[in-house]
């Protein structure tokens, strides 16, 4: 069986940097789970499919093309051949992204989608259900959890990084409902997975929750090579 690491957990608790790190180190494959629902909006966007046209949003969803490229410094994420890193960093297409993942028609379409990422040597999956629906049988599961206040300054500094301005209380505000509707949805909500490895990163630094993360790998897969 592949092998498969799975990052779960809200909004700017550092899964998408850590997750970099682990691919990198493991020499595995990766799926942003949540830049696959982020190109989905973008697509609906651009298209200018109304939120209301079930169908028209199964259509996209089923046409979208997502690939995950990194060269060990830096990665990017191409929709249908096009760059799209930083257009879909935005608040207002998390926003859109979080709204259309309530849905269970769209949810079915992306499931498939997500386990076609699965491929030898091994998967590091991040997003919200990777451990509790996408990869129930994964080898290592970790939800990573920090409060509000740091989540929030961590989204505003890597916006900022790319040349995106935002307005903090507003992002805390945005961040905070988007928790909400992404843990309260009927349809494979966000939550821990039984057998998750809860990592609180508040106050942490990336290093420090990379080599705590590396510490659970040990136990599970034996000593890293760096
Ligand atoms: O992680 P990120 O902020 O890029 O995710 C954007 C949105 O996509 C989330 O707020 C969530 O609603 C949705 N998502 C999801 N399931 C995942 C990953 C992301 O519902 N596995």
């Amino acid at each position: 069986m592949i092998p498969v690491i799975t990052i779960d957990g809200p909004g700017g608790t550092g899964k998408g940097s850590l997750s970099l790190r682990l691919k990198r180190t493991l020499g595995w494959f990766m799926l942003d789970s949540g830049a696959l629902y982020r190109a989905l909006a973008f697509s609906v966007s651009e298209r200018d499919v109304s939120s209301q046209d079930e169908k028209g949003l199964l259509e996209v969803a089923r046409s979208i093309n997502v690939e995950f490229l990194d060269d060990g410094l830096q990665s990017s994420v191409l929709l249908n051949g096009q760059d799209i890193s930083n257009l879909i960093r935005t608040e207002d297409i998390g926003t859109l992204a979080s709204k259309l993942a309530a849905s269970a028609s769209i949810r079915a379409v992306l499931l498939q989608k997500q386990r076609d990422f699965l491929k030898s040597p091994g998967l590091v999956a991040d997003g919200r259900d990777m451990g509790t629906t996408v990869f129930p049988d994964a080898a290592l599961k970790i939800f990573l959890t920090a409060s509000i206040e740091e989540r929030s300054l961590r989204r505003l500094k890597q916006l900022k990084e790319k040349g995106i301005t935002a307005r903090l209380a507003r992002l805390s505000q945005e961040i905070a409902e988007r928790d909400n509707r992404d843990s309260k949805r009927e349809e494979s909500p966000m939550r821990p997975a039984k057998d998750a490895e809860i990592l609180d990163t508040t106050g942490l630094g990336l290093d420090e929750v990379v080599s705590l993360a590396e510490k659970l790998i040990e136990t599970r897969f034996g000593k890293l090579q760096h």
